[in-house]
């Protein structure tokens, strides 16, 4: 498997993960969510957001709620480090697994930053997820201050 997260047509630079939350059976990692946190603008006011990211469940299990466990378990450790958000990408086809897990898409461009300090829009889709009950996510132009998760 290449390319298992379906990346490589960004033609983007990713950032790796800070944590690992892995689904084991037996001896086999079956499943796998990272988070790290990450700056992030939004309408000019910089803020901390917790990224998730690498999400990925072994082909033959899917369907199980495997995804599920794993992100829940990366975001049970998110709301305990304090931003008021978690963030991913994600392509569209991919959205309907995380609204199920309470995530809305953000619906304006996020800018991304690239090695050589350039920036590019991201092509995926951009999700949001309250870590703190009642949060809402601000209004505004969104720039990621980091290389995408
Ligand atoms: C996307 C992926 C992680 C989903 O893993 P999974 O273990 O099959 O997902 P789960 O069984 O935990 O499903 C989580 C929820 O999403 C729903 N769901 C799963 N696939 C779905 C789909 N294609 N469309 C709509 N809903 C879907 C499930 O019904 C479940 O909701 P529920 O618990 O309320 O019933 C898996 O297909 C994968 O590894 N794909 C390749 C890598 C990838 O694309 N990673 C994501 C990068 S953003």
């Amino acid at each position: 498997m290449n390319d298992p997260f379906d990346v490589e047509r960004t033609a983007l630079t990713w950032r790796s993960k800070e944590e690992h939350f892995g689904v084991r059976l037996g001896d086999r990692l079956v499943a796998h969510a990272g988070l790290v946190p990450v700056p992030v603008s939004v309408d000019g006011t910089r803020m901390q957001v917790v990224g998730i990211g690498g999400v990925i469940v072994a082909p033959d299990l899917r369907g199980h709620g495997l995804a599920r466990l794993a992100v829940t378990s990366a975001v049970e450790q998110a709301r305990s480090m304090g931003p008021e958000f978690g963030l991913l990408f994600c392509w569209p086809d991919r959205v309907p697994v995380y609204q199920r897990l309470g995530w809305q898409t953000l619906d304006v461009d996020v800018h991304v930053e690239q090695p050589g300090e350039s920036v590019a829009v991201m092509p995926l889709r951009s999700m949001w997820l309250p870590l703190r009950e009642g949060a809402q996510w601000p209004p505004g132009p969104v720039r990621l201050l980091s290389l995408p998760m």
